[in-house]
């Protein structure tokens, strides 16, 4: 939601941060916008739309200077055009400011600055308020200041004052037209980080826009306020205390974020899984107890043996990870368990035993409603673990325990290697807790070797991808797609039906299959294709009963199965997707990425921008 990118140092400010706002285009697109400052004046460039537009606006007429700040924006308030674009500036025009995030009291402000009948505001957002009101504070408080250095402290001291008036969230950058190589700072609820770097710093939404340039990084902190100049920061608290902050080092590298030779990050992303389940995995399999192994949990054996309730929760990808969760903890360590969505369970009252423990799913780990809901449950004594796959991010920070996804940087809007992840980790979260109590040796034994196998299998289903393409295409004309499975595959059909929700802009929705005659048969029709998660399991035949019903009035079929399956479906089904024969328990991960393929296939033949699909951003920070 957002990306936001600050510079100073010796080079020429606006590669950097044009590069940085390419980086973090996938936290929104609606606009784009960038502040340099040329000795005493700021030039500014921005416009609504990509920030391709934005680099021709640069190219055609560029900046110079050696510190400013730039913006891209998903918008909150205020439509995206060019007037609304950010950076915003006060009213002086030597303030200008860049912010991801919601100032909830903006009216208020603004009402109040304009009854003193000095300001102007060119723009429909709650940014330009904030702006006007820091410009205003510190303006009033620099009357007869010569001292330049006390500028300096002075611009600090407007934002600190500004932000104690602010109700919402927000990450800022900010410079002054009259303080040379300086750039301002802070944090709530939107995530910003410093990067730290030779004779130059750095502050962005993300450590992938400075990662080229740094991998020395200091994570900000809710409250947390910082002066940055060219060789040195000062971090303090919105309270205006001195703060003390590690640098840790960025786990990836400028390389990990490239595309590299596929044409979209989602297809990259989605041919990584072998490698990224893989790693979700390493180290955390003991074969010898036939158990999993997370320290991260923070929990000894007694303390989990005690767990006797479990909810999951996330928004969107995330959470339908914790439906599969739920199937597979309750299954294989009997202990009851609930999904909740972030966004009602942070506002609802719950009614929850004292020995729950409560997970939070989430890959960027700075999803506002997921947050919200590991919060609150900390606020009521609850233990509150984090699957996160960003390391850094204030999830994991927040959180009591947990385990990293460790999947690699996802840049692609539609999650895809992430969830497999999610679940990959939820079934050693089973595994754990179930050969604490029930679990068999020999099933523990047999889930490591279902999980073990995983990697070669899924490369076994990326062989299919040309096949999945020939199929998509074949249906590129449809008014939408269902997708129906049962069990552990329902939460696939949920999952399958979001990626094409999302990147094809085409209606579609995801059932347990036995739903189908409760209502949904209504929908059935040619030109409407069901794709039925159907492998040879214990439900296959059930499974084969409703694909008939959906036969027998014309609706298209196609089915994800096993090998063994294929027999039976090839006369029934329209087309067949034959993954690899497996456990159970992996099927999940198996059967989703044909469905991530075909999605991804379906959105390239309708010609939609894979990547950044239409109003979407990833990272969701607002509520
Ligand atoms: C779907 C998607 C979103 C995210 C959701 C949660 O493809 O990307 O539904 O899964 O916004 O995001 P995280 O996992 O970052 O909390």
């Amino acid at each position: 939601m957002c990306g936001i990118v600050g510079y100073v140092g010796k080079a020429d400010a606006a590669p950097i941060l044009l590069d940085g706002l390419r980086r973090l285009e996938y936290r929104g697109y609606d606009s784009a916008g960038i502040a340099v400052v040329n000795h005493d004046h700021v030039e500014t460039r921005k416009c609504a739309g990509r920030i391709s537009g934005l680099l021709k606006l640069v190219a055609d007429d560029p900046t110079n200077g050696t510190y400013g700040i730039s913006h891209t924006r998903w918008a909150t308030h205020g439509k995206p055009t060019d007037q609304n674009a950010h950076p915003h500036f006060d009213e002086s025009g030597k303030l200008a400011l860049v912010h991801n995030g919601v100032i909830e009291n903006f009216q208020e402000i603004k009402d109040a600055l304009l009854r003193e009948g000095e300001h102007h505001f060119t723009s429909e957002t709650d940014t330009e308020v904030l702006a006007h009101l820091v410009g205003k504070i510190y303006d009033d408080s620099a009357v007869g200041v010569a001292d330049p250095r006390r500028h300096k402290a002075l611009l600090v001291e407007a934002l600190r004052s500004a932000l104690q008036q602010v109700i919402g969230t927000y990450g800022i950058a900010m410079v002054h037209a009259d303080i040379p190589d300086f750039i301002v700072g802070a944090r709530r609820g939107s995530p910003l980080v410093l990067g730290v770097g030779k004779d130059e710093n750095f502050l962005a939404s993300d450590v992938s826009a400075i990662v080229a340039y740094t991998r020395d990084a200091v994570y900000l902190n809710d409250f947390d306020l910082v002066a940055v100049e060219r060789d040195k920061f000062e971090i303090s608290s919105l309270a205006g205390e001195r703060g003390e902050h590690a640098i840790s080092k960025v786990e990836f590298t400028a390389e990990d974020i490239k595309k590299g030779d596929y044409p979209h990050y989602m297809l990259k992303e989605i041919f990584e899984q072998p490698g990224s389940v893989r790693d979700a995995m390493r180290g955390r399999l003991n074969l010898e107890e036939c158990t999993a192994k997370l320290g991260g949990l923070n929990m000894t054996p007694a303390q989990l043996r005690e767990v006797g309730r479990i909810v999951l929760t996330g928004c969107g990808t995330a959470l339908h990870a914790g439906m599969v969760g739920e199937y597979l903890i309750e299954q294989l360590a009997n202990i009851p368990t609930e999904v909740e969505y972030a966004s009602e369970f942070r506002h609802r009252n719950t009614p929850m035993a004292n020995d729950t423990l409560v997970f939070a799913i989430s890959q960027s780990g700075e999803t506002a409603d997921t947050l919200g809901a590991l919060r609150e449950s900390q606020r009521k004594g609850f233990r509150t673990l984090g699957i996160c796959n960003n390391v850094a991010s204030t999830i994991a920070r927040e959180s009591d325990g947990g385990v990293y996804m460790h999947a690699g940087p996802e840049i692609g809007v539609a999650a895809t290697k992430s969830f497999t992840s999610q679940v990959v980790i939820l079934t050693l979260i089973g595994l754990l807790l179930g050969r604490m109590r029930h679990l068999s040796t020999a099933a523990g034994s047999r889930i490591i070797e279902a999980l073990e196998s995983l990697p070669d299998k899924l490369e076994q289903v990326l062989k299919l991808s040309d096949q999945i393409k020939t199929i998509a295409q074949k249906y590129a004309e449809s008014t939408g797609v269902l997708f129906f499975g049962r069990q552990l595959n329902f939460p696939i059909a949920l999952e399958a039906a979001l990626k094409v929700k999302e990147i094809t802009y085409l209606y579609s929705e995801g059932h347990p299959s036995a739903e189908l005659k409760h209502g949904i048969i209504a929908l059935v029709r040619p030109g409407l294709p069901s794709i039925f998660i159907a492998p040879d399991d214990a439900l296959f035949s059930k499974n084969l009963n409703n694909i008939e019903q959906v036969r027998a009035r014309k609706g298209p079929i196609i089915t994800v199965t096993t090998e063994s399956g294929a027999g039976k479906l090839k006369e029934i089904a329209d087309d067949l997707i034959v993954v690899p024969e497996a456990d159970d328990v992996v099927m999940p991960v198996l059967s989703v990425v044909p469905l991530q393929l075909f999605a991804y296939h379906l959105a390239v033949a309708l010609g939609r921008d894979v990547d950044k699909p239409r109003n979407l951003a990833k990272s969701v920070t607002v509520e």
